[in-house]
């Protein structure tokens, strides 16, 4: 179990699941992992198996990355792939809160849409809402996707294990 706790926390005993599609993890990601796994446990971080979106990574590249990704945070956490609605997913794992991050105003309106249409569909599911840290407020997937295609510096914006593997997709630039 990647991140299992090796120290003391000061979580209380309500598990949440933070759910994405994580193609890649971003520091922002990370962050938002960081911060809900001191409030809650455990924290199942939940990877769509399948997505809307076209995906880069494999649904268990993904996780492993993750996992890279996680390790020593402190806190019971755990990764696992999900397939379907994701109130059905946290009905399975037993947890009935969902944790988003919002970085920006312009988040708001598709999480918020996400939060009611999941509490349309199961009522005793809430989501809970984390603000990033400003430093990673800018991230997203895609935007590493990209500066990773041209082969720009990634250090700032993902994990290493995330850097390097991305590298090995699209190369790095030459010293
Ligand atoms: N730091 C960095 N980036 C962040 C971020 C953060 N803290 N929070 C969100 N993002 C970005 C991601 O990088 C990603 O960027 P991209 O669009 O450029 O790739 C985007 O916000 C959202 O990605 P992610 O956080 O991985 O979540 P998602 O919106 O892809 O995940 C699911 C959506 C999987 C949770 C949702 O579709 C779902 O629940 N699916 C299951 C089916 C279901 O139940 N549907 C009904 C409910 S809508």
């Amino acid at each position: 179990m990647a991140g299992k706790n090796t120290g003391t926390t000061s979580a209380v005993s309500v598990g949440a699941v933070y759910a994405g599609t994580f193609d890649a993890l971003t520091n922002g990601h990370r962050d938002v992992i960081e911060r809900a796994a001191r409030i809650f446990s455990p924290l199942v971080v939940a990877v769509a198996e399948s997505s809307t979106k076209g995906v880069l990574f494999k649904s268990a590249e993904r996780k492993e990355l993750i996992e890279g990704a996680i390790q020593g945070i402190p806190g019971d956490i755990r990764v696992e792939i999900f397939e379907g609605l994701l109130v059905d997913y946290c009905h399975k794992v037993g947890l009935r809160t969902v944790i988003r991050g919002l970085r920006a105003v312009s988040d708001y309106e598709y999480e918020a849409q996400m939060a009611m249409i999941n509490r349309d569909l199961a009522e005793d599911i809430e989501t809970v809402f984390l603000m990033t840290s400003r430093r990673s407020s800018f991230i997203s997937s895609s935007v590493v996707r990209d500066i990773a295609k041209w082969k720009g510096d990634l250090s700032k914006l993902v994990p290493p294990n995330v850097a390097e593997k991305l590298r090995g997709v699209f190369g790095s630039r030459p010293a």
